[in-house]
């Protein structure tokens, strides 16, 4: 039980140890470290097996004191899971299976690096020794991911050493309206898709009337493809934990809940297992390090429908009543919960809390843009050689994610569009790949940030078909309760049927473009309000591509089943 800031500090150095053997070389002293990734993807290509042989081997080789196995956070290289490695040095290890890790050991333990299990560059072809040596990694600034793949997820004190619990201590001895004062001039706004300023939420929350308040971590991520809360909470589960608790003290709230979908069961394990261990070390519960303060956590299940990650929704939700959106305002930091005060945070807007108190807001600041501080986690999907999840500084441009740290386009073919911000987001052609990653940019190119979902399309893809994708799935995920999203999307999905399966006429263009503005004012939540926006930006910038299913009956891409002949020219 730690009842006191020293108290953490005598944790936090009795561990640092077993994190400076591992990243930091001079301080290292004959013991390796292999880390094994347990996040979803690497587990289901087996890491738990290779794990368990890692040890197996280890023991043979009568090397316990000198090689340490432990399980770790996600990468972000997933495709090329189960991965390995191997610190101090760092030496990166891909596909590993069961059945390589006699070889792994061995090498450890005589200093030979096994060549068949490196990452190769997708461009070069050649081998890379070292994590650092990977262009990958070498972009990325990892703040909200700082701990996945470097600490175990299921041991508080490896959090700790890394100074965690640190940014709770020091809020503690501070007036929660300097912590709040300290988020607004961080520039930190929601990670969750809106992107509104969490310092300005936090305040609205902390001068409402009534309590008892209540703090919500949203962590539903509906979006298809996307992963990148998910890889924070099975990652780093603490750093949401601790953002959750400093949000309360900042606001006044004493009761917290994460709202997770139960398709995330790793996600929902260590969660669990790290409140269990902050309630142990009396870093959740009452008087925290004796300071006063109380705060506990709960974790509520989702059944997984898109409409509740809207934050009226996932209220009812939690509330055990239907999932469906309400006007606002009232917003829910006036009447939230059970009709009391509510904040409602985004995971990785949660995880970037505690380094924001702890390094200072002009620090967090000092990177992004005018608009856009800090950075943001993006998961890279569809046509590009590293697909995965990576961080970087806001105001990077899509040209540096695609192809410096994404390696491009894959199988010589040729850059045709980037989705971003998923079914609520556009799809940007090639002239605006240097863009920059800030909401205001975004949004003027006529996509949006979202919560980070970044998906390539190539030649091979057509642009209206990829509309008809997104709006079949807001369509599906449409809650029903108010008129212009559940038959407007309807109608916008027959129109898009039609010129795919090449019965389309010019109105319809007409008639798409003036619906999806309709459906847009219209619609009662975000759902139905951003619903439209794949078909306004393919509109935007692919016409002539609905054009040719619409006048030549011609699918450029060769996609849509109907269409591919093509048109004869006079
Ligand atoms: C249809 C819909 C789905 C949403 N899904 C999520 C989600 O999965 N996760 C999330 O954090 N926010 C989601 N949001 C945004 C939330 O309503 C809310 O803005 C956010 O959780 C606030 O946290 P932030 O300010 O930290 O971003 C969704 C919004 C809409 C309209
Ligand atoms: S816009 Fe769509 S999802 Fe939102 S309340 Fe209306 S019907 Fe439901
Ligand atoms: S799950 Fe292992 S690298 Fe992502």
């Amino acid at each position: 039980m730690i009842t006191s800031v020293s108290e953490l500090t005598r944790i936090r150095q009795q561990h640092l140890p077993l994190i400076e053997a591992r990243l930091n070389r001079e301080k290292a002293k004959e013991e390796r470290h292999i880390l094994v990734c347990a996040g979803t993807g690497c587990s289901s290509a087996g890491s738990h097996a290779l794990r368990e042989e890692l040890k197996k081997q280890v023991e043979k080789l009568g090397l316990g004191g000198k090689v340490k196995v432990f399980k770790t956070g996600c990468f972000g290289f997933c495709k090329l899971g189960p991965i390995a490695v191997v610190y101090p040095e760092g030496i990166f290890y891909c596909r590993v299976q069961k059945e390589d890790a006699a070889d792994v050991v061995e090498g450890v333990a005589s200093n030979r690096i096994v060549d068949r299990l490196l990452y190769r560059d997708p461009t070069t072809q050649k081998a890379v020794r070292h994590l650092k040596e990977i262009r990958f990694f070498q972009a990325q600034q990892r703040i909200a991911l700082r701990n996945c793949g470097v600490i175990n997820p299921e041991d508080i004190n490896e959090y700790i050493a890394r100074d965690g619990y640190q940014a709770l201590a020091m809020a503690l001895e501070r007036r929660p309206e300097e912590i709040i004062a300290a988020v607004t001039a961080s520039g930190l706004r929601g990670r969750g898709g809106a992107g509104f300023p969490t310092g300005r939420k936090w305040a609205l929350m902390a001068a409402a009337p009534g309590q008892p308040k209540y703090v919500v971590c949203n962590a539903d991520e509906g979006d298809p493809g996307a992963f990148m809360d998910r890889s924070i909470l099975e990652g780093d589960p603490h750093s949401v934990l601790e953002g959750m608790a400093i949000a309360g003290y900042a606001t006044g709230a004493r009761q917290g809940y994460v709202y997770v979908r139960a398709e995330y069961p790793i996600a929902v394990d260590r969660l669990e297992r790290a409140i269990r261990q902050a309630r142990r070390a009396g870093l959740l519960g009452d008087n925290i390090l004796g300071k006063g303060f109380s705060f506990d956590i709960e974790i509520r299940l989702g059944a997984g429908a898109f409409v509740c990650g809207e934050e009226t929704a996932l209220l009812r939700s939690i509330e055990g009543r239907r999932g469906e959106p309400r006007p606002r305002p009232p917003y829910p930091a006036q009447a939230g919960l059970w009709g009391k005060p509510t904040v409602i945070n985004n995971v990785e807007t949660l995880a970037n809390v505690p380094v924001i108190i702890r390094r200072g807001p002009e620090w967090y600041a000092s990177m992004g843009t005018v608009g856009s501080k800090g950075t943001k986690v993006f998961s890279l999907a569809g046509s590009i050689n590293n697909t995965g999840l990576i961080e970087v500084p806001m105001g990077t441009t899509l040209r540096q994610i695609i192809f410096d740290i994404g390696g491009g386009i894959p199988g010589g073919k040729k850059f045709k569009a980037v989705q971003t911000g998923g079914p609520s987001g556009g799809c940007l052609p090639e002239e605006m790949l240097d863009t920059p990653v800030d909401y205001e940019a975004l949004a003027e190119a006529g996509s949006i940030m979202g919560s980070g979902g970044l998906i390539v399309m190539d030649e091979g893809d057509c642009m209206v078909d990829i509309a008809r994708f997104y709006l079949e799935f807001s369509q599906d995920e449409s809650c029903g309760r108010c008129t212009p999203c559940r038959v407007g999307t309807k109608r916008l999905l027959e129109i898009l049927k039609r010129i795919t399966s090449g019965e389309g006429s010019m109105d319809d263009l007409q008639l798409l473009e003036n619906l999806s503005r309709d459906v847009k004012e219209a619609s009662l939540c975000g759902l139905g309000q951003t619903a439209p926006n794949p078909i306004l930006s393919t509109l935007r910038y692919f016409r002539h591509e609905y054009e040719a299913h619409v006048r030549d009956k011609y699918c450029p891409a060769g996609v849509c089943p109907n269409l591919t002949r093509r048109p004869v020219l006079h």
